[in-house]
């Protein structure tokens, strides 16, 4: 967090959503505002969409209609997101300014007839859009109801243009690498002959060009993603100007690949973001969404800001929540830091691509009905909870590291296995510790470790020397470093360390890496134990498949060994001890049960364990989450996403109160399917 940031003062927990009343006549918003009262929400983002609405031709505005909509919003006492209505280009604009609409990754100048199509780097636009963002400010900057501001929507639209992106890669290169010698250095374009003896000839990277050049590609990402921050900080710096102390937003989308979260949230003041799981998602995979957008902020609370109260339309099958669904996953995100409880939206739309999306308002129109019951009850009991759980944050001494950079050098990289899926991998050593009822952020290898004693680096092959060190110097500290497979391969300019992995953790670790092989499904290998390893007994096997490590000990120690191939008897699991702490590596990826395992094993040696009786994993299905109030408040979370009804066994002797419930309980809580207990224990 930087200390610019402007904290978002609620008084409870916020519920409500999208509101698009620029899609509905006139006559139906009075019904909106008191159906919203009935609905329990009290906050409403508006008008997302909203521009073509307020300035239908160049400096002509029409605010008439959102100033009605927001008197009736306010004399209900419904807090505003305020958007700053740019997330779509009106078509007026698109036919004035050609130069604003979107070359997609083809090369392809998209035309005019959807949302988030505008060139991040167009001077039009740019001008266009704080202008719009400024005349909103100062027209309802002042409006006591404005307590958010949202801007644009999900960005994401990657711009390769010619007339715009292209020159401005250009500069961006230039200010990076300040010479042509040192970008062709960095960049390796000896490699088949890629020499550039002129800035004017580098391209952003369209698919159907040439796309061997690792090290072009991954800068042209992080130049695509900063271009797209800096036409959020544009905006944000003309509200900031105007309305100081409102807190500025725009709604992110968990690992969106083509966005490095970690650059954009030091930008905004509140982390909100937009949780669409599929279906079948399971819960421990949501959670892990949210624990790395609750990890942007190193831990500070953020809204659920879109979720959807029934279906989707956008899933290959678009099914219903069941009943109580809806309840389990919006607790599901304040167990995980989420302060708000947010929907799209509000009304079903009549026409266009949504039209099969859910809503709180159906197209019949009724409140009689069950997903409209199902939010209004759920928004009076999180108005109960209220300011118990506001600004908890999660007690985790666990980091697991997620890196977007990781993620678009793997990506763009050839080999060394293409069912290789780096947010899958790190997802994988999350939800093994969720499952095992471990607290772990997820957060960013530059962020500040000093509360975690166990970091795990799950495939982190792209590292800067930099982070590097401060992982390294936390290990010095006292704390344990886990590093799997294909860590430390690359530093940030995609170039391999001289002499190889794991580059800079190659002390830390005790050992270098010889060769990595990638198995051809369905080969595997396994690990076997040699010896007794903090409760997991010698011999012990489990499979291990895609990536294999072949590694050569320096001042490691071997805990497990490969079972299969020419390899088998080599190391597979290691430790090293340096300084204070110790350094393991993970030359393979484990089936879950054996990942599951290695890292409850590594934590119990730190003394971290579930907060259940004996540290116990909670029973399969149920999940836990706590969350500690800056008061000192302790709340544990239980939800059944299981089909059975299960009991959770508590710290033996301690009392606690049910806050939805009341009832009191001591040795166990019991959960019947898609129940939720928000549990805090008696001093
Ligand atoms: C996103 C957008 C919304 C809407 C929903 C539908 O989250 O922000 O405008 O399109 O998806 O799921
Ligand atoms: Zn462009």
């Amino acid at each position: 967090m930087t200390n610019t940031d402007i904290p978002l003062a609620l008084p409870g927990i916020w519920h409500g959503g999208d509101y698009n009343p620029e899609q509905w006549d006139e006559a139906v918003w009075d019904d909106d505002a008191r159906l919203m009262t009935g609905a329990n929400w009290n906050v409403a983002t508006l008008p997302v969409f909203g521009w073509a609405s307020l300035e239908p031709e160049e400096g002509v505005y029409t605010w008439e209609w959102l100033d009605a909509v927001l008197e009736k919003l306010s004399a209900r006492g419904i807090a505003f997101c305020l958007a700053t209505a740019t997330a779509s280009v009106p078509a007026w604009l698109d036919a004035a300014y050609p130069d604003v609409r979107v070359t997609n990754e083809s090369g392809v100048k998209v035309w005019h007839g959807n949302r988030h199509t505008f060139c991040p780097n167009s001077a039009n636009f740019r001008r266009l859009s704080t202008n719009l963002a400024r005349k909103i400010a100062e027209r309802y900057g002042n409006h006591p109801g404005v307590k958010l501001w949202h801007i644009s929507n999900e960005y994401g639209n990657l711009c390769y243009c010619d007339e715009n992106c292209a020159p401005a890669f250009r500069l961006w290169l230039q200010e990076r690498y300040g010479t042509l010698d040192e970008l062709n250095h960095r960049w390796y374009t000896r490699f088949w002959g890629h020499t550039f003896t002129d800035w004017a000839q580098i391209e952003p990277p369209i698919t159907i060009g040439e796309r061997s050049m690792n090290a072009l590609r991954l800068d042209y990402a992080r130049f695509a993603s900063e271009s797209l921050l800096n036409c959020f900080r544009a905006e944000k710096a003309v509200l900031r100007e105007i309305t100081p102390d409102v807190p500025v937003t725009t709604n992110l989308m968990g690992a969106f690949f083509p966005l490095n979260y970690h650059e954009w949230a030091a930008a905004m003041d509140v982390v909100s973001w937009d949780n669409y799981p599929g279906p079948d998602a399971p819960y421990a995979a949501v959670a892990f969404n949210h624990a790395l957008m609750r990890g942007l902020k190193e831990g500070l609370p953020f809204l659920l800001i879109e979720q959807s109260p029934s279906q989707q339309n956008w899933q290959p099958y678009n099914a219903l929540k069941p009943p109580r669904q809806l309840r389990l996953q919006s607790f599901q995100a304040v167990a995980h830091g989420a302060e708000s409880v947010m929907y799209f939206q509000w009304r079903r739309g009549r026409g266009g691509i949504e039209k099969n999306h859910g809503a709180v308002i159906e197209h019949h129109g009724r409140t009689d009905a069950r997903v409209f019951r199902e939010v209004s009850e759920l928004g009076a009991e999180l108005a109960t909870l209220g300011a118990a759980t506001l600004g908890g944050r999660t007690p985790a001494r666990v980091a697991v590291l997620y890196d977007w950079e990781t993620a678009w050098a793997l990506r763009f990289a050839s080999g060394p296995s293409r069912d290789f899926d780096y947010t899958r991998e790190v997802r994988g050593a999350y939800i093994a510790l969720h499952e095992s009822g471990i607290a772990a952020d997820v957060v960013s290898p530059g962020a500040n470790l000093a509360p975690y004693d166990v970091i795990i680096a799950p495939t982190l092959t792209l590292l800067s020397r930099p982070n590097a060190a401060r992982i390294v110097a936390r290990v010095e500290a006292g704390a344990t470093l886990l590093a799997t497979a294909y860590t430390g391969l690359l530093d940030d300019t995609d170039l391999v360390y001289e002499n190889g992995a794991p580059g800079a953790l190659t002390e830390v670790l005790g050992l270098w890496v010889e060769e990595s092989d990638a198995l051809p499904p369905p080969k595997t290998n396994g690990i076997r134990f040699a010896e007794d390893f903090a409760g997991i007994a010698a011999d012990t096997t489990f499979r291990a498949d895609l990536l294999c490590d072949r590694v050569r000990l320096e001042t490691a120690r071997p805990i497990g060994v490969y079972t299969d191939d020419f390899y088998a008897g080599e190391p597979v699991f290691t430790v090293n001890a340096h300084g204070d702490g110790l350094g393991y590596y993970l030359a393979s990826r484990l089936e879950p049960a054996g990942l599951q395992a290695v890292l409850r094993a590594v934590c119990r040696e730190k003394g971290i364990a579930s907060p259940l009786l004996d540290g116990d994993a909670p029973p399969p299905g149920v999940e836990i989450a706590e969350r500690v109030s800056p008061d000192g408040t302790r709340l544990m979370y239980l939800l059944q996403h299981g089909a059975d009804t299960a009991d959770v066994l508590l710290t033996a002797g301690a009392t606690y109160t049910d806050l939805l419930t009341g009832e009191s309980m001591t040795s166990t809580a019991r959960l019947a399917p898609r129940d939720v207990r928000v549990l805090r224990r008696a001093a």
